[in-house]
């Protein structure tokens, strides 16, 4: 199956008739179908298939000889954020698959295992901790700190996991035999368009946060209540919002609120509690960490003068990651291809910090629109991208 049969294969999957957009949540049913569409891809190509504890996967490419060389591991996830769109994540998987073929092919017999793998809840999207997977596997986390995470829904981590017919207490994928990693992404935002190329190398990705912000106040009724006698959240939530975009703009850095719960949630009562998410990113550790304390200053001074309280509890943080810079240049020259840095998170990061030798390859996105159903790149683009892949794993695999 080609790159471009294989991407209309999967394009429907969870596609939101409404809003074009994907909710590919991990341990739901949705995902159960995205796995099993891996593996039945990754099986008609020969490849291993390997599942684990909590649905990690990885499809193994072994050498016709045996050896003790490190392996080469490639892929990305296939979760989505909420209304997500078709390219981050999945364009790593295809990619990766149709970059076997394209060896298979040119007759390229490795001489080292090649492992095409899929980690699960990349985004974060229902437990709130990014790239929770790959942090699992590589022991940047531990099933203990994490297994009584709750969803939206009040789901702890460790049922959801079972409820999908997995056992979250057996064996993880090991990662001791893997020797390096290369990620291939959609890119998410606008370098290459505007350096007229279709493929980049990551150097580095920006440390990130998310932040959960609880604002309480006291319920009232919307009419009766004098504004000089409310403690209204919502205001205290308000100004925050606005200090953070300020704040971020002040120091070339980014802050988002982009979710938020309200406590009753009725237009015609003073909420009684508010919760946002803050996200936040910078160029550097010390960055971050002053400009999530500034905000976390001024919305403590705001909530004092609106009579409510504020806890802020940081859910996920990223340290700033730079990749292997003797890898990015050969990456790099092998198309003659630019060395960019990001500001999103990806498990390359994570494996990255773990010690692992890691690479990223990103594709053009005509927009640099990302993270919402109008995410795009041209499939012309995406054909370098599986070339440039292929020829990544030539050299790593020989
Ligand atoms: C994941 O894509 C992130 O950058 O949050
Ligand atoms: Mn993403
Ligand atoms: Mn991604």
């Amino acid at each position: 199956m080609t790159f471009e049969a294989m991407w209309r294969d999967l394009v429907p999957v969870g596609r939101s008739a409404t809003s074009g957009g994907y909710r590919r949540s991990p341990w739901t049913s949705l995902e159960a179908e995205l796995r099993a569409w891996f593996a039945e891809a990754a099986l008609a190509r020969g490849l291993e298939v390997e599942t684990d504890a909590i649905g990690n996967q990885v499809a193994w490419w072994r050498p016709t000889t045996p050896t003790e060389l490190p392996a080469v591991l490639t892929g990305s996830h296939l979760d989505s954020v909420h209304d997500g769109g078709a390219f981050d994540g999945p364009l790593g998987v295809v990619s990766a698959l149709a970059a076997v073929d394209v060896l298979r092919d040119r007759g390229f017999e490795p001489t080292r295992g090649i492992g095409v793998s899929v980690f699960t809840e990349e985004e974060g999207s229902r437990f709130g901790l990014a790239c929770l997977g790959s942090r699992l596997v590589t022991g940047a986390t531990t099933w203990e700190a994490v297994r009584r995470r709750q969803d939206r829904d009040g789901i702890y981590l460790d049922d959801a996991v079972s409820a999908a017919g997995l056992d979250p207490t057996g064996d993880l994928m090991s990662l001791s035999d893997v020797g390096c990693f290369v990620e291939l992404h959609v890119e998410q935002g606008r370098d290459l368009v505007d350096r007229d190329v279709a493929v980049g190398v990551a150097s580095e990705i920006w440390p990130h946060g998310r932040y959960r912000f609880d604002f309480t106040g006291e319920a009232n009724h919307a009419g009766t209540t004098r504004m000089e006698d409310r403690r209204d959240p919502m205001l205290t939530y308000a100004m925050t919002a606005l200090a953070a975009n300020k704040q971020a703009r002040l120091c070339d850095q980014r802050a988002t609120f982009g979710r938020l719960e309200v406590t009753p949630n009725g237009t015609n009562a003073v909420p009684s509690h508010v919760t946002a998410w803050l996200d936040a990113r910078c160029s550097d550790d010390a960055s971050l960490a002053d400009l999530v304390e500034t905000i976390t200053r001024q919305s403590h001074d705001r909530a004092s003068r609106d009579g409510t309280a504020l806890t802020v509890t940081a859910e996920s943080v990223s340290s700033s990651v730079t990749f292997d810079p003797d890898l990015a240049r050969s990456l790099a020259a092998l198309g003659d291809w630019p060395v960019i840095a990001t500001q999103a998170g990806h498990d390359a990061g994570i494996l990255s910090a773990a010690g692992i030798a890691t690479a990223m390859l990103f594709v053009r996105n005509p927009t640099g629109v990302s993270h919402s159903p109008d995410e795009h790149a041209e499939t012309v683009d995406c054909l370098v991208g599986v070339e440039a892949l292929a020829d990544t794993l030539t050299m790593l695999a020989s």
